[in-house]
């Protein structure tokens, strides 16, 4: 079976968050199930290096801005890449979505339209005798997607987070190549605008999001972000699979970031070297407890802020590795003023690695989390997850309860409600657990032999592609 995968973002080429992980680790996950898949891509700077000679496939004019456009065949870092070349779109450089203001490209709208319409191209014939059986489509950036292509190649789209509508003024319908007839609240229309991402939610032949818990929140108003109403109208196209993670990238055995080890004795060589690299005392009682994260309203980390004395007084630690809302960034570079609190703003894969391979917790504490990657490197890495009750955090910790200590099956803690209080209450109690030692290494090691790697997720994917293409 083909599969184009069509996303705006693909680890290890070009990611601002875990949609590039969950694209970039798709491919390999399904060849195994006879999936061939291949990964459209649009023409970034980073991208366009990567792949250095492409085949040029279809050369022409793009359909928003009429210059001069390619599309490549090429091969990277083991993927197969179909990449769309519109340098009046792509050849810009930093951040992807973000001007040098830090505000969105104006024209994003247009930059994503014209690539979901090359995505329908290759549908019709534009990559020559390669044409995909389905398309599956990753967040509003791919969302137009379906649109284009009106049923005439079956559609997965996959939502990564409800948060990105891919909104646009009216006024924008003809240059995104729109059907203005479609303007209305039972097509593409969002409260007077445009959204990509509802056009796919209609459009999509089937759509799914990457928790099952997440899934069942989507069609609820306070997790749905107005969107709800049309994923209850959807709710039999909607299912949840939950992410995997890159298990031979992320594996402690082999990880060349770090000092390796396979049961958690060996993390107390990495944690004195995360220490001595963050600045941090070396002789707190408590547990070191780690945060990889976009510094943004939904990971709730200006809870964690509120919430930290309870850690503190634990005598526990906290490591930070961020970057995101300018005021979040200060007031981490504030609290930093305490000895046992390090900060580091920035992007740093190397060093999130080692702090996770450092660490004796890592803390999610998101208002809301479609899956989240970060408690599942803890697992495998046995940093032990404390998470907010919600989304995919729901499904991939077992919480330290009396009754999962006592059948010695707990890997993590959660708190609920998400709210400073439940924090500060779980902060306390992880500084309890890390002082009884028995339960503690029994977690780490129940932690350690949590599957999270593709292979359920990758079987669940492939089993709704067959479905897809049979109903074709
Ligand atoms: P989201 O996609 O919402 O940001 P995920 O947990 O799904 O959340 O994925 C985040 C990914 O980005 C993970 O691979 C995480 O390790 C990585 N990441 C986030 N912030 C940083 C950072 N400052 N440095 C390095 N990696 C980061
Ligand atoms: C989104 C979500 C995150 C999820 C990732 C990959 O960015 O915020 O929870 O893990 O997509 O699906």
């Amino acid at each position: 079976m083909k599969v184009l995968s069509v996303t705006s973002e693909c680890a290890p080429l070009v990611k601002t968050g875990g949609l590039a992980d969950v694209a970039g680790a798709l491919p390999a996950a399904l060849a195994p199930l006879g999936i061939e898949m291949r990964t459209l891509l649009p023409g970034y700077p980073a991208v366009m290096k990567a792949i250095a000679s492409g085949t040029e496939v279809w050369t022409g004019a793009d359909p928003v801005t009429g210059t001069p456009a390619r599309l490549l065949a090429a091969q990277a870092a083991g993927l197969d890449l179909m990449v769309y070349d519109a340098p009046d779109h792509f050849a810009r450089d930093g951040n992807i979505y973000l001007g040098p203001d830090g505000r969105d490209w104006p024209d994003n709208p247009e930059r994503y339209a014209a690539f979901c319409r090359v995505a329908e191209g290759i549908c019709d014939g534009m990559a020559g005798d390669w044409r995909p059986d389905l398309i599956h489509c990753h967040d509003w950036q791919a969302a137009l997607a379906p649109y284009f292509l009106d049923g005439a190649t079956p559609s997965l789209l996959t939502i990564h987070n409800i948060a990105f509508h891919g909104l646009a003024p009216e006024g924008k319908i003809e240059a995104m190549g729109l059907d203005r007839a479609d303007f209305h609240r039972e097509g593409f229309e969002f409260w007077g605008r445009v959204s990509a991402l509802k056009a796919g939610l209609l459009y999509a032949s089937k759509l799914n999001t990457v928790s099952e818990t997440y899934a069942a929140e989507l069609m609820r108003p306070e997790f749905g972000m107005g969107m709800d109403g049309v994923l209850r109208g959807r709710a039999e196209d909607l299912t949840g699979i939950l992410n995997g993670i890159d298990t031979a990238a992320w594996d402690p055995e082999t990880d060349p970031a770090i000092t390796p080890y396979k049961s958690p004795k060996g993390k107390a060589k990495n944690k004195r070297a995360l220490q001595d690299a963050m600045g941090l005392p070396t002789d707190a009682e408590g547990p070191l407890c780690v945060v990889v994260s976009r510094l943004t309203e939904q990971k709730g980390l200006d809870m964690l802020a509120d919430a930290l004395p309870a850690l503190l007084e634990g005598g526990g630690q906290l490591a930070l590795l961020g970057s995101g809302d300018a005021h979040l960034e200060h007031r981490f570079h504030g609290l930093a003023k305490d000895r046992n609190v390090a900060v580091r703003i920035g992007y740093d894969e190397p060093l999130s690695h080692r702090m996770i391979a450092g660490g004796d917790a890592i803390l999610v504490p998101s208002r809301f989390e479609p899956c989240g990657l970060t408690q599942l490197y803890g697992l495998r890495y046995g940093t032990i997850p404390l998470v907010a009750l919600t989304g995919g955090l729901a499904d991939t910790v077992i919480p330290a309860s009396p009754a999962a200590l006592a059948r010695k099956v707990a890997t993590g803690l959660q708190f609920h409600p998400v709210n400073t209080d439940a924090l500060s209450l779980a902060l306390t109690r992880l500084c309890d657990l890390y002082a009884r030692e028995e339960i503690w290494n029994q977690m780490t090691r129940n932690a350690m032999s949590q599957p999270v790697g593709w292979d359920t997720s990758a079987a669940a994917y492939a089993a709704i592609y067959k479905d897809l293409v049979g109903a074709a």
